[in-house]
């Protein structure tokens, strides 16, 4: 079952994170920022991006836990994401993963120190991986660079900024949540595929499969700002209202919205067809984002 799996799996990665965290810890001196990355990194987590990294390799017949530490690179630079996205300059948001976020608890410029300690720490993470040949693991880094830069995330994080107290048209909200949530899902799945040495056709397969994926991703996200709980969601509801956001909720309706969502999801299942059983766990794992409550 899908819960059981990935649950196991976030116990592999957190056991795996916390014997990495310990590898990229600064002196003593400035022992507060170890604590500070140590907070958000293990504060919960769907652990998402490091499963479907796992996951796209075993799609492709290789065990993913082999690629722990480039799973466990991705889930630092999420995690990065997350403490920058909420600083007061940002969404200005007080909770996340259920806890008050790391600028109420570090102070801001904590906080930003931690992030940037987890972007370098996962490269340096990801020059680590055991077993891969170095002309692979030069290219999945360099994938993972442009996906979490400015091509990437960081470029859609700006598209997301500059569309606050205006409506963004539907070409422009696509284009913002394939580089602010896309890029990173895409160099998730393109890295296990990679690493799994894929071949071209199962390489382009995965691709469209994780651009789906992140389009769905980011619309049901959007969604639940609007229709979940704090409790459920371990951060503030309402946060794109108060920012005046564009998202997909503010440009359709729910029921619009979760009918965007769908036909991604179902793109992204489309995309997987080349692949037999090994690739249910990728299947699964997408279908069950039309009814994430979390
Ligand atoms: C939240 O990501 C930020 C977005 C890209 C929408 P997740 O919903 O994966 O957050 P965690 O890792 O489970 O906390
Ligand atoms: C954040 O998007 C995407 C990144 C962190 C790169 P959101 O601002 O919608 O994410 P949440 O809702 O705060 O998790
Ligand atoms: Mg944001
Ligand atoms: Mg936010
Ligand atoms: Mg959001």
């Amino acid at each position: 079952m899908l819960v059981n799996y990935c649950q196991g799996r976030k116990v592999l990665i957190e056991n795996a994170m916390r014997e990495f965290l310990a590898q990229i810890h600064a002196p003593s001196l400035a022992e507060i920022l170890n604590q500070s990355m140590d907070y958000s990194l293990f504060a919960g987590g769907k652990r998402l991006r490091p499963i479907l990294l796992m996951a796209a390799a075993e799609a492709v017949g290789t065990d993913g836990r082999i690629f722990l530490p480039c799973a466990c690179a991705l889930e630092m630079i999420h995690t990065y994401s997350l403490i920058h996205d909420d600083l007061p300059a940002m969404d200005n948001d007080d909770f996340r993963r259920g806890k008050p976020t790391n600028h109420k608890v570090y102070g801001e410029s904590i906080a930003i120190l931690a992030g940037d300690a987890l972007l370098t720490g996962a490269f340096e993470l990801i020059a680590k991986q055991p077993q891969v040949a170095p002309e692979v693991l030069l290219r999945v880094s360099g994938e993972i660079a442009q996906a979490a830069g400015s091509k990437g995330m960081i470029g859609g994080q700006v598209i997301d900024i500059l569309f606050e107290q205006k409506q963004a048209d539907l070409a422009t909200l696509q284009e913002m949540h394939r580089g602010k949530t896309g890029a990173l899902f895409c160099a998730a799945i393109r890295s296990g595929a990679l690493l799994a040495d894929a071949t071209d056709l199962q390489l382009k397969a995965l691709t469209e499969y994780a651009e789906n994926l992140g389009l769905a991703f980011q619309i049901t996200d959007d969604i639940l700002d609007v229709t979940g709980t704090q409790e459920n969601i371990g951060k503030p509801v309402g946060s794109d209202v108060k920012n005046m956001k564009s998202t997909y909720a503010t440009l359709f309706s729910l029921t619009e919205a979760r009918q965007h969502a769908k036909n991604a999801i179902d793109s992204a299942v489309e995309s997987l067809a080349i692949f037999g059983e090994s690739a249910d766990v990728l299947r699964e794992l997408v279908r069950q984002l039309l009814s994430r409550n979390h």
